[in-house]
Formats: C-alpha cells, structure tokens, sequence
C-alpha cells in the first residue's frame, strides 16, 4: 500500500492539475480548499462585502434615528406619569366628567370693563360661558334678552335666561352656573364640589341664605351675589314649572335670588350645602378679607343673621377650596389670578388630592340651618 501512498503536497498538486486551466469558479473552489477549514467566510466576495457594510450602516444609521424618537416618546410618556397624581390633571379630568356652563348677568355699559376680564381670567375655565345682556358684543358670546336693562326685572331676565339656556345649550354641560359681573368663580374647585353628585340629581348649590317667607319649615337659598349652580335635572324642572303661578312669582319684579329659591323649593329642587367637609364655606357673597378678618363684621353683621350656616367670621370658616366670591373689581380679578394660578410659593410641599366619593341618590343628606338666630 506504500506505493500508493500519496503525500498532501501530491495530492494538493494533482488537484491543482486538475482544476487548474479550468473556469474561475474552480479556481475559487480550489483557493477555498487550500486556505483551509473557513471556506464560507472567505467565499464573500468584495461585493458581497460591501453590499454587508452598506446594509450594516443604513441599519445603524435608522437605528440611530430611531432611538432619538424612542427615548423621547418615552420620556413624555414618563413625564404624564409622573404629573398623573399633581393637580393639574385631576383638574383635566374633571373639566370632562362635570361639564359647567357659566353664564354672568350684565349690561352692554359693563361689556367691556367687567364682561371682559371675567372672560380672561375665571370665564375662560367654564366650560361653556355666556353673558346674558341686551346687546351683542365683538368680544363676548352674549344672549340677548328682550327684557329691558333694569335691576328691577332681574327675576324676569333670570327667568328669560335659563329659559333660553334650556331650550338652545342644556346639552352642553351637566351643571348651570349663574354668576354676577362683579363674581370670582374657582372653576376647578366649583367641579370638585360638584363631583359627588350627580346632575340627574333636582339640586342647587350656593352661598345659603335663610328662607323666611317658606312656610313649610327650615329652607334656603342662594345669594345671587355669589352666584349659584344648579343641576341638569333642577334646570329641567325649573324652566317647565315657572309658569305655575301657585309655585313660581309670575312678575319680573322682587329680589330674583329670593324668588329663585321660592321657586326652585316648591318645584322638587333642594338646596344643597355648598360646604365642605370640615363644614367651611365655599361660596361667599363678599369679598375674602370681610370673612378672614374676625373684627372686620360685628356679629350683628346682617349677613351673619341671614347666614343659613356659619353665621360668623374666623379664619378656619374659609374653605381652602373656595367656589365663589363677591363684590371683586375688575382689576382684582387678575390678581386672584396670579396668586392661584401662577405665583409658586417656594419649597412648599404640593398637596396629595384624591376625588371624594360618590353620593347615591338614597344617600343624599343636607343638614339644618346650625344659626342660633334662625326663627321662621
Ligand atoms: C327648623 O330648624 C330649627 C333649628 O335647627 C329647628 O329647631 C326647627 O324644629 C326646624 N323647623 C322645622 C319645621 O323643621
Ligand atoms: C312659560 O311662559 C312663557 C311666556 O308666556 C312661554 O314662552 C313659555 O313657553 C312657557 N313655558 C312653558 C314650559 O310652558
């Protein structure tokens, strides 16, 4: 057998004879198996390198971009996470869940000096807002009334003016929210106050006054100053029951906030206690400082004898998410802007808010007037 044994050089030299001469491919074939035991890697051609490389960086280069808009679409989103639990979105949440339209009372001689800021500072928070006066206006989104321009039919343009809003823009919200052109309103604290209850519910909320005239036993109702707020379904019964003349005052004349609270009692619609649940007030029919300074009002103050509840002044019968204020000047409707809205007080600790509850219809409870002086 020694004869026929042939060396690796022999045998590399007889396949060299036989392929040499022979097409490029061979010739290829031959290199790969005199390189060796790699044979695929080397089979790569300088195109096919190339071809790689090109595939390799066009893939690194869309990776790259890639990666930009990743990171910061993550980003984002962590930042939404990261706000879920501050006021901000609470806030947005509630603007769709309890939709108010505002309307404000005023006159074409307060367009333009009070109308206005109303609608750039707390109007433009409502969700829908509508002055109710007897001309239109370039600026406002104004309903116009055709009763004349007194304060002696206001109770006649209250009545004209959630007529109107029931027969053209009920749809638009679940809550109906009557202000003056002199009235501060904290929307967002309006919808918090309002979130428990539901707008099927016949309610109405406001700063309670005692309601002497009611002979059927202790009821209140809303200064119009502070304005008040009344439910989809209190809307509904209002504006179908106004014309019954043994329920509702038929004449456009008396006080209008007395007049609707007559009328809202007798047709089924309660009024509810704007309070919160330390049982401070919410709505205030005067300016802040007349209800933070103890010595400011007498307890002899009128507003204390016609106070259905807290009939006195203190620092701790503010709520610290107050609704409504009254008698606020134009310019002072920016500074309570500022100073909710805009003004940071350094360092402090942000507040962890969670909604309240919801209340059931059985579950709907208003407490008593708690004025020693009430009398019927
Ligand atoms: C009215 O409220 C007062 C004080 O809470 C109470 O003493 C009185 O019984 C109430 N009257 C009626 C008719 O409910
Ligand atoms: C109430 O009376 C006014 C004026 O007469 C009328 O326009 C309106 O349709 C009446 N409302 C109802 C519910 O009948």
């Amino acid at each position: 057998m020694s004869e026929h044994k042939i060396t690796l050089e022999q045998l590399q030299h007889e396949q060299l004879v036989q392929v040499v001469g022979s097409t490029p491919k061979k010739r290829d074939e031959l290199h790969v198996f005199l390189m060796g035991n790699q044979p695929t890697l080397y089979r790569l051609s300088r195109r096919h390198l190339l071809a790689f490389g090109l595939i390799c960086s066009v893939a690194l280069i869309t990776l790259y971009a890639y990666w930009d808009v990743m990171m910061l679409t993550t980003l984002s989103a962590r930042r939404d996470l990261d706000t879920s639990n501050s006021r901000q979105p609470l806030a947005t949440r509630l603007e769709r869940e309890v939709r108010v339209l505002c309307w404000v009372m005023t006159t074409p001689k307060y367009h333009k000096t009070r109308a206005v800021h109303i609608l750039r500072t707390w109007g433009k928070r409502c969700n829908k807002i509508y002055f109710i006066t007897s001309e239109s206006d370039d600026e406002l989104d104004t309903i116009v009334l055709t009763k004349p321009d007194s304060y002696d039919v206001l109770w006649g343009k209250t009545k004209e003016a959630f007529t109107y809003l029931y027969e053209n823009k009920r749809h638009e919200a679940d809550w109906f929210m009557k202000a003056d052109d002199d009235t501060y309103v904290f929307v967002e604290n309006l919808r918090h106050m309002l979130y428990p209850y539901s707008p099927d519910m016949p309610l109405h909320f406001g700063y309670n006054y005692k309601l002497f005239h009611n002979p059927f036993g202790n009821a209140s109702y809303m200064s119009g100053g502070s304005g008040y707020v009344l439910s989809r379904e209190a809307l509904r019964l209002f504006v179908h029951g106004m014309n019954d003349s043994s329920k509702c005052r038929q004449e456009d004349d008396h006080a209008e906030d007395v007049e609707m609270g007559l009328c809202l009692y007798n047709l089924g619609v309660r009024a509810g206690d704007s309070r919160d649940l330390m049982l401070r007030n919410r709505f205030f029919p005067m300016a802040p400082y007349s209800l933070l300074m103890s010595k400011y009002n007498g307890l002899d103050f009128w507003l204390f004898k016609y106070a259905y509840y807290n009939p006195r002044a203190c620092m701790n019968c503010l709520s610290d998410y107050p609704v409504a204020f009254h008698y606020v000047a134009p310019e002072e409707l920016y500074v309570y802007d500022f100073f909710c809205y805009q003004l940071e007080m350094y360092g402090r600790t942000p507040v962890q808010e969670q909604l309240p509850e919801k209340i059931l219809p059985g579950q709907l409870y208003i407490p008593p007037s708690d004025n020693r002086y009430y009398q019927t």
